[in-house]
C-alpha cells in the first residue's frame, strides 16, 4: 500500500478569544426566567435545541419542554424533524446557520449572535474558496464547525460523530480529500482511514489546550479510570484515549463502560449530562493547565458560555437575533449537509437523550 499523503495549509489566525463569562442567577431569578421561557416557547410554537456544552439550566429547559440536547449532528436532525415553526438554537453560530439552511421556512433564533467558534473563524470563505479552486481534483470535506459560505463550497459536511465513516467511504472510492478546518480532527481521521488528505490548519481553542502530561499523571493516580477524548484534541492526547468520539459518543461511554472513574478531555459543560446518565461514576476534568499551559478557555468554550436564560427570554420576547442565510448560499450548502444526513441515516448513528427516545 502507498504511504498516505498529508499536506498542510495554514489557517487564518484567531487572536480575539473572549473571556468565559457564565450567567449568574439566584434561585428565584432562575425559577422566574424558566417559567417565562416555558410560556413563551408554547405561545410562539418554538422548540429549544441545545448543545451539551451550554449551561445546565438551558439543557434542563430544552428537555423539559420537548426540545433536544445533543451533539451537532443530532441538533441538525432534530431541528429538521421538528414540527415547531421556530427553532431556538442554544449553541454557536454555525449550529444556528445549519438549522436555517435545513429549514428555510422556519424562524431560527439564537440567544447571542456573537457566539462564534474558533474553527469557523479560522476558515473564512474568502480564503477557503480560492484554496479549493487550486485543488479541483480533491473532494472537499468540511467539518460542521464552519460558515454557511464554506459549507456551500464543500462536497460534504461532516460532524465529529461521522467524520471517520464518511472519509473511509470516500477513500474506498479512491477519492483524495481536502479537509477543513480542524487540523487535529483531520489528522486523526487521516490516521484512522489512511486517506490522502490535505489539511487546513485550524484548531479549537478549548480542545487544543488539553495536556498529555497531566492526563498521564492522572492515569497513574487513578489506574481504574478510562480516558475519554474529543477528536479536536492534539494527537498526543488522543493517543492516551480509551474512547475517542463526539460528545454523544463520550456520554454513551460513561454510561456503558464498567469503569468507575473517567478522565474527560472535552468542554466541561458535558458533565451535566454525564452525571445524569451515570450518577455513580466519578468524572475528572482532563488538565489544560500545568507545565507549558497557555489556555485562555480552560475546558470551557467562551462562545458556548454566551448562551443563558436572560438572553433566551429577550430573543423570545423581541424576535431579536434571527438567523438569515442568503438563498444562493443556502441552496448550495444544503446539498453538502444533506449528503451527511442521508449517509448518517443509512449508518444509524447512535444517539442519547430525549430526542432519540
Ligand atoms: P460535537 O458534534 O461532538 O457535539 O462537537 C461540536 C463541537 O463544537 C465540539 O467542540
Ligand atoms: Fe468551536 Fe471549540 Fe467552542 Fe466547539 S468548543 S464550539 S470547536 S471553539
Amino acid at each position: 500500500m502507498n504511504a498516505p499523503t498529508v499536506r498542510l495549509h495554514p489557517a487564518h489566525p484567531v487572536t480575539d478569544v473572549p473571556p468565559v463569562i457564565e450567567e449568574e442567577l439566584t434561585q428565584e431569578e432562575r425559577a422566574e426566567l424558566t417559567a417565562r421561557i416555558k410560556r413563551l416557547l408554547r405561545e410562539q410554537d418554538a422548540v429549544l435545541v441545545a448543545h451539551y456544552y451550554t449551561c445546565a439550566d438551558l439543557q434542563r429547559l430544552a428537555e423539559e419542554t420537548g426540545g433536544c440536547v445533543s451533539d451537532s449532528l443530532e441538533m441538525a436532525r432534530f431541528g429538521h424533524a421538528s414540527r415547531a415553526s421556530t427553532l431556538v438554537v442554544a449553541g454557536v453560530r454555525f449550529m444556528g446557520e445549519t438549522a436555517k439552511i435545513l429549514n428555510p421556512e422556519k424562524r431560527v433564533l439564537m440567544p447571542d449572535l456573537h457566539a462564534e467558534c474558533s474553527l469557523d473563524l479560522s476558515c473564512p470563505a474568502e480564503e477557503f474558496i480560492p484554496f479549493c479552486d487550486q485543488h479541483p481534483e480533491r473532494t472537499v470535506v468540511v467539518y460542521a464547525n464552519t460558515s454557511a459560505a464554506v459549507k456551500a463550497r464543500a462536497d460534504w459536511v461532516v460532524t465529529s460523530s461521522i467524520a471517520v465513516r464518511v472519509v473511509e467511504h470516500l477513500h474506498a472510492r479512491g477519492e483524495k480529500i481536502l479537509w477543513a478546518p480542524d487540523r487535529y480532527l483531520g489528522d486523526y481521521v487521516q490516521r484512522v482511514t489512511g486517506a490522502d488528505m490535505l489539511l487546513w490548519q485550524g484548531a479549537c481553542v478549548v480542545h487544543e489546550k488539553f495536556k498529555a502530561e497531566g492526563i498521564r499523571e492522572l492515569k497513574a493516580q487513578y489506574p481504574q479510570a478510562a480516558v475519554l477524548v474529543h477528536p479536536e484534541s492534539p494527537p498526543e492526547v488522543i493517543a492516551l484515549a480509551d474512547v475517542v468520539g463526539s460528545t454523544t459518543q463520550l456520554i454513551r461511554a460513561v454510561r456503558e463502560l464498567p469503569n468507575p472513574i473517567f478522565i474527560v478531555a472535552t468542554d466541561n459543560g458535558i458533565f451535566h449530562k454525564m452525571h445524569e446518565v451515570a450518577p455513580d461514576k466519578q468524572l475528572i476534568e482532563a488538565p489544560s493547565g500545568g507545565k507549558g499551559a497557555t489556555c485562555v478557555a480552560c475546558a470551557h468554550c467562551p462562545w458556548m458560555a454566551m448562551n443563558g436564560l436572560r438572553k433566551l427570554v429577550h430573543v423570545l420576547e423581541t424576535g431579536a437575533n434571527e438567523i438569515h442565510v442568503p438563498e444562493e448560499i443556502r441552496v448550495r450548502a444544503v446539498r453538502s449537509i444533506n449528503r451527511m444526513l442521508e449517509f448518517a441515516g443509512q449508518q444509524a448513528i447512535p444517539v442519547l437523550g430525549r430526542s432519540a427516545e
